[in-house]
């Protein structure tokens, strides 16, 4: 028999120390040691390793037939979309989240929408017995796909119980922290037993072609306990979040080896489980989301612009980085021009900052903006309003002023022509319930500057 090696383990990273003390070095946590029997955990004996050859293995090359790594999509498109477009066998993915946020009901859905595709799915509860994730099958109206359940905590009985028959495509192990492996004596719920108890079942996954998902629990501090020792490990991690008292929740990729960490996932706690809401995209190159989302907010509010539904892509040509509120102005109106399909006049610039209120304020060094832009070529130019005293002499541009955004929306879509929205809806156009733009202001003139 082995033996027992005592060691002080951080229970918030999986740093080992050989003596108690106050604070972990590692990750700078207060009062996480915690006094573990880590034998076998980290070390193999001297006496066993040297004496055991190794075994050989067949060296591969680059090319040759790669084993599929195809993706099963669970048939939740806002999980999937957090994926990258399903579960890749193989792979391990850590579910994190605070208790009662909707983590099982969120797996359970999950896999009874597989095993109703025809996919054998298991769901290893260690918290709840089976009586109790019945009762939320039931309630979720899901209690006739035919998931594979069971109550259990021992990562042994479950890998060998797992390897019979056909491999599972997806397991749900809820949660890692209640696993416990023979191979540590620590006690369940340690560092040492989380981090055993993942290593088995990762290379369960690895060499079965499983899919296999963690649920793991958020401690106070918005840390999974022991999350560094297992996030590391897998895959993927995804972190399942919102306000106890509302019902929207949200799943983000904080970790993917397979997919990308900018997707989010929107769902809705109902009385009937987890129910998805599809987002809009918005993506921003060059310039500031949160001015890019406060431009889209003034324009619903004040302008009857209703962008909610839309993707927006917003990039800044070659590739630079606009930091100033000028530049308000301009992506209002490309905004506009978009959504009421109505080219901009290809000779005219814009700029302007927007106020919550809707209204176009003056930013600094118009003369100057103005000469540059006539040097660049442009034929005429949208500025603020209250900007007009400014401009002094001829400008050599054809000058429109805007004192707000409503004058602006109005211009554009009196030249715009409808266009259908992604559920094929022609927008703007009288049927239309919810028209893009609201008609009830007057269009601003382009006018010539006297000198
Ligand atoms: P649960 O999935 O058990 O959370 P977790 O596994 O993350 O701890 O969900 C817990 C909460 O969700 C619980 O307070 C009840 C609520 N809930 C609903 O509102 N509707 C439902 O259909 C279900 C199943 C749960
Ligand atoms: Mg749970």
């Amino acid at each position: 028999m082995a033996k027992s090696a005592l060691s002080f383990v951080c229970q918030n990273c999986g740093a080992a120390y050989n003596r108690w003390q106050g604070k972990c070095e590692s990750c700078g946590e207060w009062n996480t040691l915690v006094e573990e029997d880590v034998t076998g955990a980290t070390t193999m004996p001297v006496s066993i390793r040297s004496k055991r050859k190794g075994r050989l293995f067949a060296l591969e090359s680059l090319t040759g037939k790669s084993h599929e790594a195809p993706r099963l999509p669970s048939g939740m498109a806002e999980l999937d979309r957090v994926t990258g477009g399903g579960f890749v066998r193989g792979s391990v993915l850590l579910v994190g989240g605070d208790p009662g946020i909707g983590k099982s009901t969120l797996l359970t859905q999950a896999t009874s929408l597989l095993a109703r595709a025809g996919h054998r799915a298991v769901y290893i509860s260690g918290e709840e017995a089976v009586a109790q994730v019945r009762l939320r099958a039931e309630r979720l109206g899901l209690a006739d796909a035919p998931v594979q359940l069971a109550a259990e905590t021992s990562v042994e009985d479950i890998v060998s119980t797992l390897s019979e028959g056909a491999v599972p495509r997806l397991i749900v192990i809820d949660s890692i922290q209640t696993m416990w492996t023979d191979t540590v004596e620590s006690a369940p719920g340690t560092v040492t037993q989380v981090r055993a108890s993942a290593q088995a079942l990762i290379r369960f996954a690895k060499k079965t072609g499983a899919a296999i998902i963690l649920v793991g629990h958020v401690t106070k501090d918005g840390q999974i306990a022991g999350p560094r020792v297992v996030e590391h490990m897998v895959d993927a991690v995804l972190s399942f979040e919102g306000e106890g008292s509302q019902q929207f929740r949200i799943l983000r990729a904080v970790k993917n080896r397979f997919g990308p960490t900018d997707e989010i996932g929107v769902f809705e706690m109902t009385g009937l489980g987890l129910r998805e809401i599809g987002t809009p995209r918005r993506a921003v190159v060059g310039w500031d989301p949160s001015r890019l989302s406060m431009v889209l907010a003034v324009l619903e509010a004040h302008c009857g612009v209703k962008l909610s539904g839309h993707d927006v892509y917003l990039n800044v040509a070659g590739g630079l980085r606009i930091q100033e509120p000028a530049a308000d102005l301009a992506a209002a109106a490309a905004l506009v021009s978009s959504l009421v399909n109505a080219p901009l006049p290809t000779d005219a610039v814009y700029f302007g900052e927007i106020s919550l209120s809707g209204a176009v304020r003056p930013v600094a060094q118009t003369s100057a903006r103005l000469k540059e832009a006539a040097k660049l070529g442009f034929g005429r130019a949208v500025l603020p309003e209250s900007a007009r005293g400014e401009v002094g002499g001829d400008a050599g541009l054809s000058l429109a002023t805007v004192a707000g955004l409503t004058s602006l929306v109005a211009d554009i879509a009196a030249r715009g022509t409808p266009r259908a929205n992604r559920d094929g809806n022609r927008v703007g156009n009288r049927e239309a319930r919810d028209p893009p733009v609201e008609k009830n202001a007057t269009p601003a003139r382009f006018r010539r500057q006297e000198g």
